[in-house]
């Protein structure tokens, strides 16, 4: 196990005193202190090629130069102006943002500064335009952590749940292909799925229901990949009982599947959609792109926040949206995702522990498990994994609703040889840990997605 310098175990420390323990979600001691497009270094100057993306943020790579010049350039005029008065470039953001976005129907958009804020706003947009009280979300979603964020939230627990006096919200499982209760064929487990959900709002009254939050890839559940006809037809009840259709594309979107936005991998048009994460390319912002009527509805300070539309965070995601769209990096999260996925099915031969290999895009899963035939979860083996790829020089971490999917989801932009590089290092943490040389001491730091 690599030791921990005095610097780092007192940053540690200062850490477990100065922070609060509901922001610690830690893994490996990395202190970060420089990045650029597909690295990271630590204040020991070590290098680390990032899997990561700090949570899917760098679409466009860690430091882009498009992104600090438009940001710098802004930041020498002013830094901000609230949204008591105009400023060009918000407008610039809502019309490019319109422009590319699924749905051939009056739209505008809504801004924030974090995913959960923006699924709020969603939310709060759909409550208001329908006066219906109830939601829909699934099991294991997440949607960022606002008070109605984890009204909704899937993967909180039970006990922090019911401490947000929200209660009109309904849970259906999300389709997950590879565990769905013996169902081999994915079509046929989207069939299950839908008549669930049919089933739900039947009994609670589809008509009840405000909206439906959707995750056109469920991330934080491990990455599940829904089947199609499970997302055409959850669109079909949504549209026949006049509930908003919400696709959350904090994570999915800004090129990272393979399309701008996941839901492009459907044949279906969401009425709202939220973007979060990669938008900003780094810099805090988020916004609801959709219907206009539906966003409309409220009244003017119903979205207002003083750092809303924040004038440097927009420069900063206007700059991030054309590069994502005339570097096509759609197109290159494609073909690197089709790369990494050949590497890692090879490895899936290799390697009992690696039970199935998921994903759309530069967002890929690798499930670990303790045997390939039973598919029981194994999170410890996949903890020790990327304990390992750390220490080898990879910034990898685990999520899903066992906590034991390895997470992959670099920069659109990261070099081939970087890669390639990481996913060496992969396969050879699985050796290490298969052989034991990973001792059970490195999961005290790793507090990590359970
Ligand atoms: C699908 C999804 N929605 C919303 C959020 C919340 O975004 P933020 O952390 O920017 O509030 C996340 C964050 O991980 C997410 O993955």
């Amino acid at each position: 196990m690599s030791t921990i310098s005095p610097r780092v175990e007192s940053i540690l420390r200062r850490y477990k005193m100065y922070v609060t323990s509901g922001q610690a979600f830690k893994y490996f001691p990395l202190v970060v202190s420089r990045a650029e497009n597909a690295r990271v270094w630590d204040i020991e100057g070590r290098v680390y090629i990032d899997f990561l993306s700090s949570a899917a943020t760098y679409n466009v790579g860690h430091s882009n130069r498009e992104v600090v010049e438009a940001v710098k350039k802004q930041l020498d005029k002013f830094v901000h102006y609230c949204l008591y008065l105009y400023h060009e470039l918000v407008v610039e953001l809502a019309e490019i943002l319109v422009k590319n976005t699924p749905g051939s129907f009056e739209k505008k958009a809504a801004f924030g500064l974090s995913g959960g804020d923006a699924n709020d706003t969603a939310i709060k947009a759909s409550l208001i335009y329908t006066r219906r009280p109830r939601l829909i979300s699934y099991t294991y979603s997440y949607h960022g952590t606002t008070a109605l964020d984890i009204a909704v939230g899937g993967s909180f627990k039970e006990d922090l749940r019911i401490a947000i006096p929200f209660r009109e919200v309904y849970f259906t499982e999300y389709p997950d292909t590879y565990r769905c209760g013996g169902i081999d064929d994915p079509v046929e487990c989207g069939e299950h799925h839908l008549s669930e959900l049919d089933k739900l709002v039947k009994k609670i009254s589809g008509y009840s229901v405000a909206a439906l939050l959707f995750e056109p890839v469920q991330g934080d559940g491990g990455v599940l990949v829904p089947p199609r006809n499970y997302v055409e037809g959850v669109r079909k009840i949504t549209r026949e009982y006049g509930i908003v259709f919400i696709d959350d594309e904090v994570q999915t979107g800004m090129g990272r599947t393979g399309r701008l936005w996941a839901i492009e991998h459907f044949n279906v048009e969401p009425d709202l959609l939220v973007a979060g994460k990669a938008l900003g390319g780094g810099m805090p912002v988020s916004a609801v792109i959709g219907r206009a009527d539906i966003l409309d509805s409220a009244p003017p300070q119903t979205y207002f926040a003083t750092s809303a539309t924040h004038t440097a965070s927009v420069a900063g995601a206007l700059a991030a949206v054309k590069y994502v769209l005339e570097n096509k990096l759609y197109d290159r999260a494609s073909k690197l995702g089709g790369l990494a996925t050949k590497r890692l099915e090879e490895m899936k031969e290799r390697y009992e522990v690696i039970g199935d290999v998921r994903g759309l895009g530069l967002m890929i899963g690798v499930d670990v498990v303790k045997d390939k035939k039973t598919k029981e979860p194994d999170r410890k083996t996949a903890l020790k994994i990327i304990w390992r790829a750390w220490e080898k020089g990879l910034i990898m971490m685990t999520y899903g609703k066992y906590g034991n999917v390895l997470r992959i989801a670099p920069p659109l932009t990261i070099p081939e040889d970087d890669l390639e590089r990481g996913l060496e290092i992969i396969e050879e943490s699985v050796k290490d840990v298969l052989s034991g040389r990973v001792p059970d001491e490195v999961l005290e730091y790793m507090a990590a997605w359970e």
